[in-house]
């Protein structure tokens, strides 16, 4: 993220929603970053399907109009299809420029990707296409792979299969444990989330909903020790 208070300030500003379910650190980093008016964005909404996530005391702390949905109202746990019909309500209603999964953990269906009135990115622990889907540290060191890191990804309806965007790499070390490397990967994260930002905000990485950037040079790597 680059220094440029006033240039953002004055910028158009890139519209995002984001969908979390857990502890919500990146989205924390973007609600510093709006805040801080370090770049041009605007959190028009946040969506949990998890109640007590705290990604969702972060948002109200913030400000930001946030909706969980996690239980219909009989008390039972709102299925996909009742998640998504409500999400898809939101987003139309607060059109966003971008929908941003950041920690969202469930798996959206094909029907509901092609229905979004915008494009739509996720964070995700491994140097895609390596280590698609969960405990991607754990299945790194057992590899013995030297390098590992993050991606943001364009989301289509293969499990982290669409186009990798950008990168932040480490070099994992002698002995180091899945937790270390978690903690260590996250901290990239924070660093990736909004470098990513910048990129679309700034239309370096070209987002419409139909034509994804087919940058040759892509992904854009951030590397680190
Ligand atoms: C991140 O590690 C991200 O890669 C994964 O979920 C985690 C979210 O962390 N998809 P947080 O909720 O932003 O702290």
């Amino acid at each position: 993220m680059t220094d440029n208070l006033i240039d953002c300030k004055s910028m158009k500003k890139l519209k995002i929603a984001v969908l979390v379910s857990g502890s919500g650190s990146n989205l924390q980093v973007m609600i510093d970053a709006m805040q801080a008016g370090q770049l041009p964005i605007e959190i028009v909404g946040v969506i949990s399907n998890v109640a007590d996530a705290y990604a969702v005391t972060r948002a109200n702390n913030a400000g930001i109009r946030t909706v969980v949905l996690s239980h219909v109202p009989n008390g039972k746990k709102m299925g996909i299809k009742t998640f998504e019909k409500h999400t898809l309500e939101l987003l139309n209603e607060w059109m966003p420029d971008l929908v941003v999964l950041a920690g969202f953990m469930r798996v959206l269906s094909a029907e509901f990707i092609s229905a979004l009135p915008c494009a739509m990115i996720n964070l995700h622990p491994s140097l895609l296409p390596n280590y698609k889907g969960l405990d991607t540290h754990e299945r790194v060191l057992q590899s013995g792979d030297k390098l590992h890191g993050c991606s943001v990804h364009v989301v289509t309806a293969g499990l982290d299969a669409g186009q990798v965007l950008t990168q932040a790499v480490l070099t994992v070390k002698q002995n180091e444990s899945p937790e270390s490397l978690r903690l260590r990967v996250q901290k990239l994260e924070h660093q990736l989330v909004p470098f990513t930002l910048e990129l679309i905000a700034k239309d370096v990485l070209s987002l419409d909903k139909d034509v994804i950037s087919d940058n040759l040079a892509l992904p854009y790597r951030l590397w680190f020790e």
